[in-house]
């Protein structure tokens, strides 16, 4: 009987603990955020549990004066929020009633890259998840300039860009869409941004040339159109012909309707001829 009793009672602990157990997932994979947008850091209950009457924590992992965001009592109390996410976060209450925790950070920074922990605490079970952002910045459409002729006749372009977070990969390619090797590479740091410049000669037959800045979800590219000096001569060439071409024919037209004038003007003279022939001809008769 003791026995018993004493089985029922572990049963009956197990039980209670586990309807009290939940897991706090975030995001396997790092989420992408675009430098200016806004961006949702997932953190989910499983199962779907209600918390709100729990207490969501968000802070920063590694980083000094690291709260994100904090909900406990019903309420944001965001006091003690780290100076760089003042008015940046938002923790939607309906939606932690279906065990949603996720957290909407706007205005994103390259700052905000990094890695986040969401916090959830019941009376007495807790448990968080990570969460590890990666920020992307846009920088400025690449601009080629042309910097001269060399000796052989190769042409000398130069490909620039900034404003670019993290560094990004610049590559020349051809009107094949084939990666040419730069010349020079330059990259430079002004403070959270990446600013590069490649340079590069390419020789006549290149005419268009591509130059593509990329991150791993954005890239710009700018085309530039070269055309060789034999290039030029055959294209000088073909107008040549072709003007040539066209004053030919008109040329011809003129030249038939003239013949056809003359030949009226024969026959005119032709036909007085015999008209005088054959009254020249008559009183031969
Ligand atoms: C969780 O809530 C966010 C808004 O805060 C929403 O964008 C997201 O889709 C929700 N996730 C799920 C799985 O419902
Ligand atoms: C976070 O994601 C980036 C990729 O964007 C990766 O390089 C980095 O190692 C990840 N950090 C952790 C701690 O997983």
């Amino acid at each position: 009987m003791k026995f018993i009793c004493f089985t029922l009672l572990i049963i009956c602990r197990i039980t209670d603990s586990r309807a009290e157990q939940y897991e706090v997932v975030g995001a396997v994979d790092p989420v992408f955020a675009v430098a200016g947008e806004d961006v949702i850091l997932p953190c989910l209950v499983e199962p779907n549990i209600n918390v709100v009457d729990m207490r969501v924590e968000w802070f920063r992992l590694n980083l000094e004066d690291s709260q994100v965001h904090l909900y406990d009592d019903h309420v944001d109390k965001n006091t003690d929020q780290s100076q760089s996410y003042r008015k940046r976060t938002k923790l939607n209450h309906q939606e932690l009633q279906r065990g949603n925790a996720s957290l909407k950070l706007s205005s994103v920074q390259v700052f905000d890259e990094g890695l986040y922990k969401c916090f959830i605490q019941s009376k007495s079970w807790s448990d968080d998840a990570t969460v590890n952002v990666s920020v992307e910045a846009v920088g400025r459409p690449p601009v080629i300039t042309v910097d001269g002729f060399d000796h052989s006749g190769g042409l000398h372009l130069q490909c620039e860009s900034e404003g670019w977070y993290p560094e990004p990969v610049l590559e020349w390619l051809n009107s094949e869409g084939v990666s040419l090797s730069s010349e020079t590479t330059e990259t430079h740091r002004n403070s959270d941004r990446f600013s590069v410049k490649h340079t590069i000669t390419v020789h006549h037959r290149d005419d268009k040339i591509h130059c593509r800045v990329k991150l791993r979800h954005h890239e710009l590219e700018t085309l530039i159109i070269t055309t060789s000096k034999r290039f030029s001569s055959w294209r000088t060439l073909i107008i040549l012909i072709s003007v040539f071409a066209v004053l030919s024919v008109i040329a011809g037209i003129l030249i038939a309707v003239f013949a056809q004038k003359y030949r009226v003007l024969v026959l005119v003279n032709g036909s007085s001829i015999v008209f005088d022939v054959r009254r020249t001809a008559t009183p031969q008769l």
